[in-house]
């Protein structure tokens, strides 16, 4: 899997910077060209000498040295990497990735990457346990790096918690599984919707729900990563869309967000419906904004059309997807959406459960299939929850 690729390994000031020595002569073992790139700090743990030798390549430290040849190094090493690889991962480098601070060749080179990034930290616990640190990692997270978790043990320390970097061979493992994940949906298009729909009554005031859009945008993000063309339409929300995302669109209503799907629908040959949709909308919309001199105001609701039906009228050989937010009965509720509604899956939250449904960044689903199957899941993050639908989606792909 890793044969012939390219990888640039930060070592940072850590304890545990000699176990990346074992990581590099396991990445050269299993067919990389290995690029080793150290902070200051770094060096007082180990000799670059050590890496050198190791990664059968010159070490890379100053980003200020003499250039040896015409390239601007950074950029090039940049350019080069198939996947660029921090581990260990000092508390120090975290904040400053996630505040874009490049003030040695290992940032500056990480800012100017687009490829896989996986980060291994590894520090005393109370060090990890800082809700700083915590931050820093979940901002990173968002920027789609892979972030490995420490273990938990014995650290240098003497402390016992979480902190302590993993086994050099899980770390090969799991560059492996994200070397794997990249190319599994290549040629596949994906259409998602996210977030909620404004339904509205006049200029100002609007009938919404609580959807974040959370969980649709970490579908596209996956998707992205596995190789998938993405076409993303929102509903209002305040995330950035991924970037190298092939198809955006923001809408705001119901009935925007299926003239779009439509228009989509015949490029895509998955669908998947993370948008919670409002059901009704108001029969009229105001020009001008609703004095407050009435005493009692009536709203009389219309249906809005049920895109995700319509869809599963027509849907042919192409994989449909559904969420389902309920509150009572959830399951019976959610199988009875799935037929009727013509779906492959559907991915169903008890959003009354503490963790799971809107605004959070965790989920706890179930999936529920045609042949009655269901799978159920313990709480995740959306991004995990994301990969396990991708996971479910190839196989349908594959029948
Ligand atoms: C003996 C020793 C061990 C250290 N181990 C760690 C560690 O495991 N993780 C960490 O985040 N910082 C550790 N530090 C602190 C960092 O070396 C320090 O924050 C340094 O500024 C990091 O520089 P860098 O992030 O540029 O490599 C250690 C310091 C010492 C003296």
């Amino acid at each position: 899997m890793l044969k012939g690729k390219f990888i640039v390994l930060g070592v940072t000031g850590s304890i545990a910077a000699y176990k990346a020595c074992e990581l590099t002569r396991l990445l050269k073992k299993r067919g990389a060209s290995v690029q080793v790139v150290m902070t200051e700090s770094a060096c007082k743990f180990v000799a670059p000498l050590t890496f050198q030798i190791l990664s059968e390549n010159p070490v890379i430290k100053d980003m200020f040295k003499e250039p040896s040849h015409w390239e601007v190094e950074h950029v090039s090493l940049a350019d080069k990497a198939d996947f660029f690889v921090i581990a260990p991962c000092t508390a120090n480098i975290l904040a400053k990735l996630a505040s874009g601070i490049a003030d040695d060749m290992l940032t500056t080179t990480f800012l100017a990457t687009k490829a896989k990034k996986v980060i291994v930290p590894a520090m005393n616990v109370n060090m990890y346990e800082n809700p700083v640190t915590q931050r820093n990692i979940e901002i990173l997270k968002n920027y789609g790096c892979h972030i490995m978790e420490p273990e938990e043990g014995f650290l240098a320390c003497g402390k016992i918690g979480k902190g302590r970097f993993p086994d050099p061979e899980e770390i090969v493992e799991y560059i492996e599984k994200i070397a794997q994940m990249q190319e599994d949906l290549k040629g596949t298009k994906i259409l998602i919707t996210a977030g909620p729909t404004r339904e509205y009554i006049d200029p100002i005031r609007f009938i919404s729900n609580r959807s974040s859009g959370k969980m649709g945008y970490k579908l596209a993000e996956a998707a992205l990563e596995r190789g998938a063309e993405v076409a993303l339409i929102s509903g209002p929300v305040s995330l950035e869309p991924p970037p190298d995302l092939q198809i955006f669109h923001r809408v705001e209503t119901a009935v925007e967000m299926k003239k779009k799907v439509d228009e989509l629908f015949p490029w895509a040959d998955v669908v998947i419906k993370a948008a919670a949709v409002s059901d009704y909308r108001p029969k009229y919309r105001s020009e001008h904004k609703i004095k407050k001199s009435e005493e009692e105001v009536f709203i009389e609701l219309v249906k809005n059309p049920d895109i995700l039906k319509e869809l599963g009228e027509k849907k042919g050989d192409k994989i449909l997807v559904g969420f389902a937010a309920e509150t009572d009965i959830p399951e019976s509720n959610a199988r009875e959406k799935l037929l009727k509604k013509n779906l492959d899956m559907i991915v169903l939250n008890d959003v009354t459960k503490q963790g799971a449904g809107f605004e959070v960044d965790t989920n706890i689903v179930k999936i529920l299939y045609r042949d009655g199957r269901i799978e159920e899941f313990p709480l995740l993050s959306k991004k995990e929850v994301a990969h396990l639908i991708l996971d479910r989606i190839k196989a349908l792909l594959k029948c």
